[in-house]
């Protein structure tokens, strides 16, 4: 036992900072039922190509299926001689089967192995993200439809802009979300071709059936270049680039959630299960998920960095370098996985407070935009000058220190003096986002429209 693969032309074993080096298990063990998989697979070609006799086959399939079983039920042994995943499981088949587990490695190389169980593990890892945000969608659509025609205050620059509804705010995230939806289903594509068969890098003097493997493990085809084969990493990068893009979408909603919390805002809070306290100050109820949503996006873009810098300066084909592909995008699967369902949990848990989300809707001269609208649109006034009205108008209302919607007729006469009373049917806030009726526009009814296409379209 422990006795390594090449021990044929190695008189000794390495030196123990060498195996400290090298060593992968440790982390490479996830992928252990890919690469179970992955050798069935091999397997079933090899005796169907006449490669291996039908026996061995049926000698490595059970033996496999044993393994598998040990590992399940923690049973199994890994071993740091022993390297990665890879030489582990080959080893135990051997000591449980014998010979016939010797004939596996035919028109084989870790290389080529290895590309495949990273593919698998990451194609599994897409699908499970895809239903994650999938989740997340359909609870912003439903919170979204609740308050299709909530007022609250839009800003830009952090500052009061116009009304807006907090519906119309969600579902701006279910967009962002649909994108990132779509990236990763098109990275998902892009990978679904099988690397088995490549071998070392040169391909095979055996008479494989590459196609029929890739057909087995569920790949679309197989790769067309042994070099490239094993030495591309692109669906590990651009995995972790659609993560990236999504981390930083659900760092921006945790911001949100964040300010929206704070005690100056008060726009929602969240309940006892997706708030901590704090162990001095007896009022607090702070959005800890939220911020470590927001933090973790860090090690996400950390790890697309990080393996870009590993990559970028090998030349063809494999070199142990690519051996650091795996722990960042395993932890960066951990990172989203969290952070999605820390935020889906916060969507669901939220209240808004309607009241206090109208009343700050209305602050700082939200409805000044109306006002210039209605200029234009009764008075033909050009946009530019009632623009520069507004302004005088609303340099009045601060100088009383008193919203626009409080001015007296005379006052805003005495800027415009063909204002009339129904000016003031355009400056509330309910006014405001009503008349937002173009398309994308905040308008509850087109909010609530909107949040209905998405409920029918993630049901
Ligand atoms: N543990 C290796 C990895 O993760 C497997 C491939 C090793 N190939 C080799 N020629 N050393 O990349």
């Amino acid at each position: 036992k422990g006795q390594l693969q090449w021990g044929g032309r190695f008189g000794a074993g390495p030196d123990a900072v060498m195996q400290a080096i090298n060593v992968s298990i440790g982390f490479d063990r996830k992928l252990w039922a890919q690469d179970i998989a992955g050798s069935q697979a091999h397997a079933a070609m090899l005796a169907k190509q006449g490669i291996i006799t039908p026996e061995d086959q049926a000698a490595i399939k059970r033996g496999l299926e044993d393994i598998a079983d040990d590992i399940e039920d923690g049973r199994f042994g890994f071993s740091d001689a022993l390297e990665d995943i890879h030489t582990n499981i080959e080893v135990r088949l051997t000591e449980r089967i014998g010979e016939a587990a010797r004939r596996l490695h035919t028109a084989r190389s870790r290389n080529d192995q290895v590309a495949t169980d990273f593919k698998l593990y990451v194609r599994e890892a897409i699908d499970g993200i895809l239903a994650q945000v999938k989740d997340l969608m359909l609870a912003l659509a439903e919170r979204a439809a609740e308050h299709a025609a909530t007022v609250m205050p839009g800003f830009t620059h952090l500052q009061t802009a116009q009304p807006v509804t907090f519906g119309h705010h969600l579902l701006a995230y279910v967009e962002m979300l649909g994108r990132d939806s779509g990236r990763l289903e098109d990275a998902r594509k892009r990978l679904n071709e099988c690397p088995l068969g490549a071998a070392a890098l040169a391909g095979t003097s055996f008479p494989i059936d590459r196609f029929a493997t890739a057909t087995a493990l569920g790949f679309d085809r197989p790769t067309a270049n042994s070099l490239d084969s094993v030495s591309d990493r692109d669906f590990a990068l651009e995995f972790l680039s659609a993560l990236s893009i999504m981390a930083m979408h659900l760092s921006r909603f945790a911001e949100e959630i964040i300010i929206w919390c704070s005690s100056p805002y008060r726009l929602i809070s969240l309940s006892d299960a997706f708030t901590t306290g704090s162990s001095i100050m007896p009022q607090k109820r702070n959005p800890d998920a939220a911020e470590l949503t927001k933090a973790k996006t860090g090690r996400i873009f950390g790890h697309l960095l990080g393996l870009l810098t590993v990559m970028k300066g090998l030349p063809m084909a494999y070199a142990k370098d690519m051996q650091e592909d795996k722990e960042p995008v395993f932890d960066a699967v951990d990172a989203i996985t969290l952070s999605l369902a820390a935020t889906a949990g916060m969507v669901r848990d939220l209240t808004a407070d309607t009241a206090r989300m109208a009343a700050l809707a209305g602050s700082g001269f939200s409805t000044a935009t109306d006002l210039a609208d209605w200029l234009v649109r009764v008075l033909k006034m050009p946009f530019r000058d009632a623009h520069h009205v507004t302004g005088r108008i609303v340099r009045i209302a601060e100088e009383r220190g008193v919203d626009i919607s409080e001015l007296s007729l005379a006052e805003m006469q005495s800027v415009e003096p063909r204002i009339t009373q129904e000016i003031f049917d355009v400056l509330t806030v309910q006014a405001s986002v009503a008349s937002r009726t173009s398309f994308g526009g905040t308008a509850p009814q087109n909010v609530a429209k909107a949040a209905a296409l998405w409920l029918e379209k993630l049901k």
